[in-house]
């Protein structure tokens, strides 16, 4: 996909906007950090960072001013960074830094050892930043910066590091990340057709391991045929695939996929493509025999209801979930459908989250839905006695009074799901 740059430096100006409307009394700089390389495993830009800049750059940092100047401080990498990792020093190139509203690049510090920049960084190799930021306090300024939560560890550590290395700065802190949460969670057209794409991708790779799918066979051959076809377009896993059998299908999260596909068993599979970005998370649920007994079709459809009944009523107004709401609530009403056939209790988790450039994107879950939002609707019944888990997960765009769901064409109904392992297509005898 190609960047439009004209779209990102558009969000900065709304999120400069954003931020002077919210706090009039306050002026001062925005300091937006991007990630830094994780040594052994592939590189993933922080989202919001991506979602204001575009860039891929590790260990970089966008220093916006209230004036508007946009500066980009870049690690000031040794002759070993282009032997061992790129040839460019950042995605940005000096001739097309005022497409990408940068208006000069500045070194964040001295010399950095080695061809990576670590979030270990000493206070020499970040000199220049601190300098302009202690400049900026020395004039009684604010530093808007986002708080990361607890999983961003990278960026907790680059802020911690900075309280060590500047005293005083976390009295001249502020908090953005609630401004950052609200722009990201409204999809524009152009974001929903990226989701799309992973949507699509996604679904493909369900189809596939619906075809893998067999007695004898290991959960991780299922895995490799599904991140197989990530790989060939282009996209990789948004999170850990799960392809959890028999008990497993009651984990929630099990991601070692070791276990033999016992016919008989359900498996759960619960997967998402990112691409360009973008992220998927689509569940479904297979019976390894490629039939399901009485019994698994009974709560089967019984999950299908619940989404069917949960996606019909998602509309704006409505909350993922809210206890004092519970009629206006996605997640109790769900609970409330199951609790009245007696298996209330054996759905265990949230009803969804919602979906964008991270699988468990921003948004505030305080806040009733509104149009523009990317959900999942993701009911389950898991019985571990009966080496029973059954979780169906689709991801649906809210609209002005209602939901379109993304992932519409991957079939769920038990005789679908049936003939799609059995490679019966819609086409077939037509
Ligand atoms: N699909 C994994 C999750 O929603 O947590
Ligand atoms: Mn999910």
């Amino acid at each position: 996909m190609s960047i439009n740059f004209s779209v990102i430096k558009q969000r900065r100006q709304q999120l400069l906007n954003a931020i002077k409307q919210t706090y009039p009394q306050k002026s001062g700089l925005i300091l937006l950090f991007a990630s830094f390389e994780p040594g052994r495993t592939r590189f993933r830009q922080d989202s919001s960072f991506y979602y204001y800049t575009g860039l891929e750059e590790p260990g970089v940092v966008l220093a916006l001013d209230f004036s508007g100047e946009t500066v980009l401080y870049v690690p000031a990498y040794g002759d070993a960074r282009t032997k061992w990792v790129s040839s460019d020093v950042y995605t940005a190139s000096k001739e097309n830094l005022s497409a990408w509203g940068i208006d000069r690049i500045e070194k964040l510090g001295a010399a950095c050892k080695g061809y990576e920049f670590s979030c270990l960084f000493s206070a020499q190799e970040y000199e220049q930043l601190i300098q302009l930021i202690q400049k900026n306090i020395a004039q009684d300024k604010t530093i808007f910066t986002i708080q990361p939560v607890a999983n961003q560890i990278d960026q907790k550590l680059i802020l911690e590091k900075l309280y060590t290395f500047v005293p005083g700065l976390t009295k001249h802190i502020q908090d953005i990340a609630p401004l950052v949460a609200r722009a990201r969670r409204v999809k524009s057209q152009a974001e929903i057709e990226a989701l799309y794409a992973a949507v699509d991708c996604t679904m493909s790779a369900q189809e596939a391991a619906s075809q893998l799918i067999k007695p004898d066979k290991f959960e991780y051959q299922v895995q490799a045929g599904i991140e197989f076809i990530f790989t060939e377009s282009g996209a990789r896993a948004a999170f850990p695939s799960i392809v959890g059998s028999g008990k497993q299908g009651t984990i929630l999260h099990y991601k070692t996929n070791n276990n033999i596909l016992k016919k008989g068993d359900l498996v759960v599979v619960d997967i998402g493509a990112e691409l360009d970005y973008y992220c998927a998370d689509i569940t479904r649920t297979y019976p390894v025999s490629g039939m399901f007994t009485k019994r698994q079709r009974e709560l089967y459809t019984l999950v299908l209801e619940t989404q069917e009944y949960i996606a019909d009523l998602a509309k704006p107004g409505m909350w993922l979930s809210n206890k004092t709401e519970p009629e206006q609530s996605l997640y109790h009403l769900a609970k409330k459908f199951l609790d009245k056939t007696g298996y209330g209790n054996y759905f265990t988790h949230g009803i969804g989250h919602y979906l964008g450039l991270d699988v468990h994107d921003v948004g505030d879950y305080s806040e009733p839905l509104q149009e523009g939002d990317v959900i999942t609707i993701e009911p389950g019944i898991y019985i571990p006695e009966e080496r029973l888990g059954i979780r169906i997960e689709d991801d649906y765009w809210i609209v002005k009074d209602g939901v379109m769901c993304l992932s519409q064409e991957l079939p769920k109904e038990p005789e679908l799901i049936e003939a799609m392992m059995a490679g019966v297509t819609d086409d077939d005898g037509e």
